[in-house]
């Protein structure tokens, strides 16, 4: 998935936030959920794209493990776009955008359940490292509430990779 930073940029509101945190941090960090947002989105997208297209003696398991995923995650995007509000930033969400985050091609082909459980680790996987930096960021401004936030999507997503794993594990 290739997503250009600069589309990702949140646009400022334009109310004023006096909360301890400063314009230059919520700025980052606003565009830093913005990425996670995207992530989560093309993430959500492809969860339900094998969900409908897996076949095979996988087929129960992972048309149930991503349904689990896709509704978990839908739940967390309204979350994160409601965080960046909070930090004064608008949510970054216009129609080009979502069509870059849904513009990966092999997500329709027909590929193995091995392979749908690859892809999506490996999407988790990024998704992760980028929420594992925001954290470090967020702790270091003491902004608590995205730390939180972002803590019980981290665990969400490490989950999801284990038993993801589990349904290929030998
Ligand atoms: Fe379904």
């Amino acid at each position: 998935m290739n997503i250009h930073q600069t589309s990702l940029k949140p646009e400022a509101s334009n109310f004023n936030v006096n909360t301890g945190l400063s314009n230059s941090y919520r700025e980052n960090i606003s565009e830093t959920l913005s990425e996670i947002l995207a992530m989560s989105y093309s993430l959500t997208i492809k969860s339900q794209i094998y969900h409908w297209n897996v076949v095979g003696p996988l087929f129960k398991p992972i048309h149930e493990l991503t349904e689990e995923h896709y509704n978990n995650l839908f739940a967390a995007i309204d979350v994160i776009a409601e965080r960046i509000r909070a930090l004064g930033h608008l949510t970054p969400m216009h129609q080009s955008l979502v069509s870059k985050m849904i513009g990966n091609d092999e997500a329709g082909d027909e590929i193995t359940p091995e392979a749908m459980i690859e892809d999506l680790v490996s999407s988790h996987e990024e998704v992760i490292r980028k929420m594992r930096d925001a954290i470090g960021e967020a702790g270091k401004s003491s902004d608590v509430v995205t730390e939180d936030m972002l803590t019980e999507r981290l665990n969400f997503h490490e989950q999801a990779i284990w038993m993801l794993r589990a349904i290929i594990a030998n």
